[in-house]
């Protein structure tokens, strides 16, 4: 491995990762050049990253006279093959997306021309607050890889999501990223449908949508073409090929107009059973009765619906809630609706599936052992799914 590699180090407590990070790099046989900004040095010293790359450290925009002939910024940009900020604050984070450019990081991040790297690590809170998640949001949107930061125990003494990625983890994530999904064409369903009664009213459950989502993106970053149809979700959806329904029947509908061209189905939508058997094209108006019926019909289940659709090397993998007897019930889903595998939640556990960022799940197969994710946050369980899908498509395609 032979890259050139800019490292971007800002001002968080997990820049002494971000030393380890670099040993790795140096020792893959990369040559990196780092930029700290004046906040990173007062966590970890430039002569420390200086004497892991052999390379002078870059921490001041208007240091004269240290390699006239360049500007240093607009060099920095055009000689790097791969830019990584690990740690990114919040404040590097904000700044990126609104393209502030006030020291010699920010500068160099302007005239880069491709994607850069950037592993966010925080404060729980800081992650949390819904200006860091639209920064985030923008800068995905641009097109930037965000290096998903890990939920545990952080150097403020609390527990949360904000902890940068392990050195290794981000190592992995840009020298080792595999495409394993490259080629293939991922649909995924995800989020809750709702199903109207009038105009302002409708029934719907509590899905979130971050199981199916984090799915998609999963499938994307590991090299997938993915088209997700999505009901009501209360996660971001930026940078995804979205088609947006609302009710079952609509979804059914997306989902039957994609599958012709399917490789992978991942079916995480959490759809209704019923919907309204009359809906009303004008508000339901309050009358002088204590009682009100409501007549539900059935829904179509859409993964029976599209089994006759299926074609040999296609692969279905659907979700089960299950709040009792959970292997019987996913193993007679996975007949019923001739699925090639079912992923299995216990959703009498508060601690994991709805609305929470972890999932246990396990896995069911036609034709092999079950596969149990443990309790991982719902991107790792989502890639062991994406994973286990691409081994049972390889095996149906003759590629294993
Ligand atoms: C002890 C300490 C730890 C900090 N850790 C973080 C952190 O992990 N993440 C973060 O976004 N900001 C953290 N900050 C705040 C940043 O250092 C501060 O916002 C700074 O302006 C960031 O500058 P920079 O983005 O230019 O490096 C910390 C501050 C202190 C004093």
């Amino acid at each position: 491995m032979s890259k050139k590699i800019l490292l971007g180090v800002t001002g968080g407590i997990a820049c002494y990762k971000s030393v380890h990070l670099c040993r790795l790099m140096v020792k893959a046989g990369c040559d990196v050049r780092v930029i700290m900004t004046p906040a990173a040095c007062s966590f970890v010293t430039p002569l420390t990253f200086q004497a892991i790359t052999g390379n002078r450290v870059y921490t001041n925009e208007f240091e004269a006279g240290v390699e006239p002939e360049m500007i240093e910024h607009v060099h920095l940009a055009g000689w790097a093959d791969d830019f990584i900020i690990a740690p990114a604050t919040a404040n590097i984070i904000a700044k990126i997306a609104h393209g502030i450019a006030d020291d010699l990081l920010t500068s160099t991040v302007l005239p880069y021309k491709k994607p850069i790297r950037i592993a966010p690590s925080m404060n729980l809170d800081m992650y949390a607050n819904p200006v860091t998640q639209k920064n985030l949001s923008l800068l995905a949107s641009l097109g930037h890889d965000l290096i998903d930061p890990n939920t545990g125990e952080m150097a403020c003494r609390t527990e949360g999501k904000g902890r940068m990625a392990e050195p290794e983890e981000i190592f992995d994530y840009v020298f080792c990223a595999e495409k394993p999904l490259a080629g293939l064409k991922v649909l995924v369903t995800a989020g809750a449908t709702s199903e109207p009664i009038d105009p302002v009213r409708f029934i719907s459950n509590r899905s979130s949508g971050k199981m199916g989502v984090a799915a998609a993106r999963k499938a994307q970053s590991l090299g997938a073409e993915v088209t997700l149809v999505a009901g009501s979700v209360s996660v971001n959806l930026d940078g995804l090929n979205v088609v947006k329904v609302q009710t079952a029947l609509e979804m059914l509908e997306a989902v039957k107009k994609e599958i012709e061209s399917t490789d992978i189905l991942v079916m995480a939508a959490a759809v209704a059973d019923f919907r309204i058997a009359e809906y009303s094209d004008t508000k339901i108006k309050k009358t002088d009765e204590n009682e009100m019926t409501i007549r539900l019909v059935k829904n179509p289940d859409i993964l029976k619906e599209i089994a006759p659709l299926k074609k040999a090397g296609q692969v279905f993998a659907g979700f089960a809630a299950e709040s009792d007897n959970l292997a019987a019930n996913a193993r007679k889903k996975l007949n019923e609706k001739n699925l090639d595998m079912i992923a299995a939640n216990d959703i009498s556990r508060s601690d994991i599936g709805f609305g929470t960022d972890e999932n246990e799940l396990t896995v069911f197969f036609r034709d092999r052992e079950a596969v149990n994710t443990g309790k991982v946050p719902k991107e790792k369980a989502a890639e062991t799914i994406l994973l286990l899908a691409k081994e049972v498509h390889g095996k149906k395609n003759g590629s294993v």
